[in-house]
C-alpha cells in the first residue's frame, strides 16, 4: 500500500479534488437526481473540513468522474462513503471502478484505523442484490421513507397554519430549535436513544452518523449545516428532527430527518421546518422539502397530510421511496 497523489492510467488521472475543481464537478452533476443534488452545494464546505477525503478522475485535462469518497466519523472508526458520480456521457466504461480503487487505496493508507464502511442509499435492486449475498459481509442497519414535496406560493401555507385549522397540529406544541450541548444530553440518554434512534445510526442530510461513537464530534458537524429541533413532554424527547437548507441545480431544497414514533409529532416537526425554511429563504421561493421518517411510519399518511391537508405537491421520481443505512466491516 503507498500514498500516491496522483494516479495515471491510459486514460485517466486520479487525484485528490480541490475547491477549484467546483464547477467542473457542478457541470458534471447538474442533472444527477433530477436536478435534486447536493454534492454542488456542499462541495465548498467539503473541501474545509479536515475529514473528508474526496477525489476526481481527469480525462483529457477534464473532470468526468467524482468520488467523495470517504468521510471520517463516529470517533474515526467510519469511513462514509458517499456521492459516486461519473458524467451522464462516460458512464458505463468503468471510470468509476478506476476512481473507486484509487480513492480505497489511498483512504487504507489515510486512515487506517477505520473499522468500518457505511453509507445510505436507495433501496433499490442493486442495493437488495448486495444485501443478500452475505458473502459480500453487507449489513442493512436501518430502513427509513423518504419523499419530496413541493411547496409553492408559500406565503399562503404561514397563514393557514395555525391552531386548530382543520385539525392540523397546532405551534404550541412543545417543540423548539436545540443547541448542541442539549442534542447531546438527548442523545446520551438510553431511553430516548431507544426511542428515537433504534438503531444507533441517525441519518442526517443523507449521512449516517452514530449515536454511540463519536456522538460530540459527529453532532458538530451536523450542526455546521443544519439545526436541530426537539419535542420534550414531561422531560422525554419524543421526538427529534433535523433541517438543513441548500441550493441545489433545481431550486430551493430542504432536507428534514425525522426521528420519533408520532405521526402527530412529525407533522409538527414538518410544519415547524416549513416556517424555518421559509423564513431563511425570504418566504418567496418555492421549496422542494424531502421528507425522511422512520418505516414503522405509514407512507399512505404522510401522503394524506402533505398532499391533501395541506395541498403540497408530490415531486415525482423514478427512486424507490425507501432510503437504507449500510455498513461493512473492515
Ligand atoms: C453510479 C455511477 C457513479 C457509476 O459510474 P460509472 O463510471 O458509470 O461506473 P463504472 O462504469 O466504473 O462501473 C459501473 C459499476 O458501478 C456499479 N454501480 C452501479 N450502480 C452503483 C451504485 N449505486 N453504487 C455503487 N456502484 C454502482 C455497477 O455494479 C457496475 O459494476 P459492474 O460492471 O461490476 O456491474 C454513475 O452511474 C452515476 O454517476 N450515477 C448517478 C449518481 C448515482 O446514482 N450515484 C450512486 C449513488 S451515490
Amino acid at each position: 500500500m503507498e500514498k500516491l497523489d496522483r494516479m495515471e492510467t491510459n486514460e485517466l488521472v486520479c487525484r485528490r479534488s480541490c475547491l477549484t475543481d467546483r464547477s467542473a464537478i457542478a457541470e458534471m452533476v447538474d442533472s444527477v437526481y433530477d436536478g435534486l443534488d447536493y454534492l454542488d452545494a456542499f462541495y465548498s464546505l467539503y473541501m474545509k473540513q479536515n475529514f473528508r477525503y474526496c477525489f476526481v478522475a481527469e480525462k483529457n485535462g477534464k473532470v468526468v468522474s467524482y468520488i467523495h469518497t470517504f468521510t471520517v466519523l463516529d470517533g474515526g472508526r467510519t469511513g462514509v462513503r458517499q456521492a459516486a458520480r461519473t458524467a451522464a456521457q462516460h458512464r458505463g466504461k468503468g471510470f468509476y471502478k478506476i476512481l473507486e480503487n484509487y480513492s480505497t487505496m489511498q483512504i487504507n493508507f489515510l486512515c487506517p484505523n477505520l473499522e468500518q464502511w457505511a453509507y445510505t442509499a436507495y433501496w433499490n435492486t442493486f442495493e437488495k442484490k448486495r444485501i443478500s449475498n452475505p458473502e459480500l459481509g453487507y449489513q442493512l442497519i436501518d430502513k427509513r421513507y423518504w419523499k419530496v414535496y413541493i411547496i409553492k406560493e408559500t406565503d399562503v401555507y404561514l397563514n393557514t397554519v395555525h391552531p386548530g385549522n382543520n385539525g392540523l397540529p397546532t405551534q404550541t406544541e412543545p417543540m423548539h430549535e436545540i443547541n448542541i450541548d442539549e442534542a447531546e444530553g438527548i442523545l446520551k440518554d438510553p431511553d430516548n436513544k431507544e426511542r428515537l434512534v433504534p438503531s444507533g445510526s441517525l441519518c442526517s442530510s443523507w449521512e449516517p452518523f452514530s449515536v454511540d461513537d463519536g456522538l460530540r464530534t459527529n453532532l458538530t458537524a451536523i450542526y455546521t449545516r443544519s439545526s436541530v429541533w426537539g419535542t420534550k413532554i414531561d422531560g422525554d424527547c419524543r421526538a427529534l428532527s433535523t433541517g438543513t437548507i441548500y441550493e441545489c441545480p433545481k431550486g430551493l431544497m430542504y432536507d428534514l430527518d425525522y426521528y420519533g414514533q408520532e405521526f402527530k409529532q412529525l407533522k409538527a416537526h414538518i410544519l415547524s421546518h416549513v416556517k424555518h425554511a421559509l423564513k431563511e429563504s425570504n418566504m418567496n421561493r418555492q421549496l422542494y422539502l424531502c421528507v425522511f421518517c422512520p418505516f414503522e411510519m405509514s407512507l399512505a399518511d404522510l401522503d394524506e397530510f402533505m398532499l391533501k391537508d395541506m395541498g403540497w405537491k408530490p415531486e415525482p421520481t423514478d427512486e424507490t421511496p425507501v432510503y437504507v443505512t449500510i455498513t461493512k466491516r473492515l
